[in-house]
């Protein structure tokens, strides 16, 4: 893994701008990945800033949350509309549909669509528990997309969006373990001391899964971009 401490969030993403930019100029990014929260809100600014074209990149999310349709303000598709979409049109952007009829069969689809569609660079960020995309502790590194319980952890962490945490899905369609690791890069963000525990255990620790990001020591081309909140507890 190569790590890269950085001064802030501002920094974080223009290292992210400059990676993506780098693939799509030897046009090698046919296939984002991407994520939603916090963390990805300063990449996904600059890249709407940038003059980067999207039109022949096809962009995958990670996850999304079930019950809640694309125009729920605080469903995944409509973050990555207002924060990117609109302003990057890419040639096709794939959310999961979180109120399909049949969730199972959207789960196998969309397995079907990243196998169509091999990631290039998968843009990450970690849970406070060290979960990748809503592959919570305890979730199996073969993992491939499916429904996901959310813990109470997250529900909580992500209740910073809802009006109260009783309007916090429980469930989510996550890609699995096993479909982030098949991406030929990733780049994983995290800024502020409450990720400083989870990434002193997903570089430090041992692979468990009981540590879901630990599993990113197994790729072989994995960047950790982290500011000096996150990296504070690092062994140097
Ligand atoms: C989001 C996702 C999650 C988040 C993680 C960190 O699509 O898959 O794994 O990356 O929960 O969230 P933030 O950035 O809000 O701290």
């Amino acid at each position: 893994m190569k790590m890269i401490i950085v001064k802030d969030d501002l920094e974080g993403a223009k290292l992210g701008l400059k990676i993506i930019k780098e693939s799509l100029e030897k046009d090698a990014l046919k296939t984002i990945g991407l994520a939603t929260g916090s963390t990805p809100v300063s990449l996904y600014n600059l890249l709407r800033e940038s003059d980067l074209d999207f039109s022949n990149t096809v962009s995958v999310n990670l996850d999304e949350y079930v019950g809640l349709s694309g125009d729920h303000p605080q469903s995944y598709r409509y973050f990555m509309e207002t924060h990117l979409f609109e302003a990057k049109p890419f040639k096709k952007s794939y959310v999961p549909n979180g109120i399909a009829d049949d969730l199972n069969k959207e789960c196998a689809d969309y397995e079907k669509i990243i196998e169509e569609n091999p990631v290039n660079l998968q843009v990450l960020g970690i849970g406070a528990n060290g979960h990748i995309g809503f592959n919570e502790p305890g979730a199996s590194f073969d993992s491939v997309t499916r429904v996901v319980d959310l813990v109470p952890e997250t529900i909580e962490a992500n209740s910073r969006f809802f009006k109260s945490i009783h309007e916090v899905p429980k469930k989510a369609i996550s890609m699995g373990i096993k479909t982030i690791l098949k991406s030929d890069k990733i780049v994983i963000f995290a800024y502020g001391t409450n990720k400083a525990s989870a990434i002193k255990k997903m570089l430090e620790n041992d692979i468990t899964e009981e540590v879901p990001a630990t599993i990113l020591k197994k790729h072989s081309d994995v960047t950790v971009i982290v500011d000096e909140d996150a990296a504070t507890l690092l062994n140097q």
